[in-house]
């Protein structure tokens, strides 16, 4: 598997440390050239490594760490997703749920990416905590996945694994945001209160 990071602000770069903490080989993309980006992907360690997008969109398995209105713009960077994870960690802050014709934000963002599998994850933690070790009081912080395609989340739950997190599978995509439907339906999966995020903690 091969992984790259589209976006490398707060929740990239916090998501290049999980990657750089167990040395496994990520590549991380955002509009501006791989130049300007280099410095801080070296300094997150030397698995990290900054492409322009075109190379990144590369990877078989692409997490989406953009502002949510960019989407759209990424997925335009390929004519088809075919073959393609997305691993959507963004959330739609900001917008109206009549924007999105009453989908929830992650079916939205998985139209966009026209053939592609994509897994809502990654998404329901604040960037300086997601940074962190996720190995914590002898337990490891969770990642809450869902999707709807079934066999797409289980390698995305190996890769929660293998960077240390605990992976707890909500289902199919409209299952997942009703995990966050109390407080905020329109915002997709697993936007739990930050209370719950932060001691989400289980042992494997
Ligand atoms: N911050 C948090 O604690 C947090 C927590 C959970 C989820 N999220 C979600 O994660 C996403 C990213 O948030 P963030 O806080 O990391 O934002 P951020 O710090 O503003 O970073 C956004 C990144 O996206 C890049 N970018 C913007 N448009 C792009 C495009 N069209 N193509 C490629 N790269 C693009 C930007 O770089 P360039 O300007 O160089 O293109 C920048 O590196 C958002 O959807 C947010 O809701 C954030």
């Amino acid at each position: 598997m091969s992984y790259a990071i589209v976006g490398f602000g707060k929740i990239g770069q916090a998501l290049a440390h999980a990657f750089a903490r167990k040395n496994i080989n990520v590549t991380v993309a955002s509009r501006r050239p791989p130049e300007a980006l280099a410095p801080q992907a070296r300094a997150i360690g030397p698995t990290v490594v900054a492409k322009s997008l075109q190379d990144a969109l590369e990877a078989d398995t692409i997490i989406l760490a953009v502002p949510f209105g960019e989407h759209r713009e990424v997925a335009k960077a390929l004519p088809s997703w075919k073959g393609k994870t997305v691993i959507d960690a963004t959330n739609a802050f900001g917008v109206l749920p009549e924007e999105l014709g009453g989908l929830l934000s992650s079916a939205y963002v998985a139209r966009a990416f026209t053939g592609a599998k994509l897994v809502k994850g990654f998404n329901h933690l604040v960037a300086a905590i997601l940074a962190t070790d996720p190995v914590v009081e002898g337990g490891h912080r969770v990642v809450f996945l869902s999707s709807d395609d079934e066999d797409a989340i289980s390698p995305v739950a190996d890769l929660a694994k293998q960077l240390g997190f605990a992976p707890v599978k909500l289902g199919k995509l409209n299952e997942g945001g009703r995990a966050g439907a109390r407080t905020r339906p329109h915002l997709g999966s697993a936007h739990l209160p930050g209370f719950v995020q932060e001691a989400a903690v289980i042992n494997l």
